[in-house]
């Protein structure tokens, strides 16, 4: 972790003020106040980050009655598990009694979660079962001691938890990107590769990364030469209606590359985002991989190759880049004011064996590559970003319009707090 000056005389009405004056500046990179206060950042999580829907998981990683895993955000961890009913349940791993974490472990296979501080012991449901010794304790009840529980959905294979629990219904926002989705079928797709990288810097350094691809020719040479989206949309347009005009055809899904747009500002709720577009490779690749050539069997009701790609929004920090052979999510997640865990996680059919249908290796490769080079320069970033001698420069329109969209939905999140 990297440590850097707090300001003691920081406050909400000063992180209020500064994203309603920041507002005023749309079209510019913002301050660097924003990437150093810990009081913003305790905001963010509390109104931002805890109020999404966030990728949790795959059902494939809680198959079995008892399997569970943890997904760990900011300070806390949340475990996901799969009952002895079969059910699955999202709970706050936070013992009811003095509050340790009930369980260390990041995943596995659990009749029951047994706190390791005084042994309350809790089924894999979340329920209290025992409690040592607490019968002395006049009117004690097991029952008014379950793990708090997670709201959480499971769509298309894929879960997703809120802390809020009021928060606005996620399925319907993601009905309108089903039927593109669907063309993969995550719903039985198997996880070939998955790796987190522990990026020391501020989470929305490394989103808005995510969020823009002025970067993308400058600095991923690999993906830049097989991805239409690293130049101006009006210079790749002939090559895109081409790959529009046969994607049906080719692939075999109906609208497979109908957009929908419903992000940040645009969301059906907060925190429930949800968008979809279909984007060319050059001319000559069929997928995402280091020389373009599949390198897995088609996923899903896929019946070839369209020379596209399909990319995705679930949420406001999580993102699918789905090729025909395989397809690539991204996870965004804020552990500290200045360490964010950049989740990736590659899908094949699920009927595909490794080492005779697939190599993980070179599943991974394009992506993997291309993170590294993104985390050296977003670390890059960080340095100037946290200095007091930064100015803020304006935004590419068109390459960073993503971008913008998030700063904004982000200010008016912080303004109005
Ligand atoms: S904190 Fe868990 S049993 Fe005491
Ligand atoms: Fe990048």
């Amino acid at each position: 972790m990297k440590f850097i000056a707090t300001d003691v005389l920081d406050n909400r009405e000063k992180m209020t003020a500064m994203a309603s004056a920041q507002l005023d500046k749309q079209g510019f990179a913002i301050d660097p106040y924003f990437y150093r206060s810990h009081v913003t950042y305790e905001a963010e999580l509390e109104h931002i980050i805890f109020k999404s829907w966030l990728y949790a998981g795959h059902i494939s990683q809680i198959a079995k009655n008892g399997d569970y895993f943890l997904f760990d955000i900011g300070e806390d961890s949340i475990i996901i598990s799969r009952d002895n009913n079969g059910q699955i349940g999202a709970m706050h791993n936070i013992c009811r009694h003095r509050g340790a974490r009930v369980c260390e472990e990041p995943s596995g296979n659990r009749k029951a979660f047994i706190c390791p501080y005084h042994g309350w012991a809790y089924g894999n449901d979340g329920h209290l079962k025992s409690a040592r010794e607490m019968d002395q304790l006049e009117g004690f009840k097991c029952e008014n001691y379950a793990l708090k529980k997670v709201r959480f959905v499971v769509f298309q294979g894929m879960i997703f938890i809120n802390c809020d629990p009021d928060a606005a219904d996620f399925v319907a926002p993601l009905e309108n990107i089903s039927r593109q989705l669907g063309a993969y079928d995550l719903e039985n797709a198997k996880i070939a590769e998955r790796k987190t990288y522990r990026i020391n810097a501020n989470w929305k350094l490394v989103l808005e990364n995510y969020l823009e691809c002025y970067h993308c020719s400058s600095s991923h040479r690999q993906y830049a030469k097989l991805h239409t989206l690293e130049a101006p949309s009006e210079k790749v347009k002939p090559i895109n209606q081409a790959m529009w005009a046969r994607a049906e055809e080719l692939t075999g899904v109906p609208g497979i590359a109908d957009e929908y747009y419903g992000y940040y500002n645009d969301a059906a709720a907060f925190g429930a985002c949800s968008y979809t577009s279909r984007y060319a490779l050059y001319e000559g690749f069929k997928t995402g991989s280091r020389d373009g050539e599949p390198v897995a069997p088609l996923m899903g009701n896929m019946q070839g190759y369209d020379g596209g790609a399909g990319d995705f929004q679930m949420g406001p920090l999580t993102f699918m880049l789905n090729y025909p052979d395989h397809c690539v999510l991204y996870r965004f997640i804020p552990r500290s004011l200045t360490e964010t865990d950049m989740e990736l996680v590659w899908y094949v059919n699920g009927d595909a064996v490794e080492g005779t249908d697939y190599d993980a290796e070179k599943v991974a490769w394009l992506w993997h590559h291309t993170s590294l080079e993104d985390e050296y320069i977003i670390m890059r970033n960080s340095e100037g970003v946290n200095s007091r001698f930064f100015e803020p420069g304006p935004y590419h329109p068109e390459y960073e319009s993503t971008l913008m969209e998030f700063i904004s939905w982000y200010l008016k999140t912080l303004s109005s707090v």
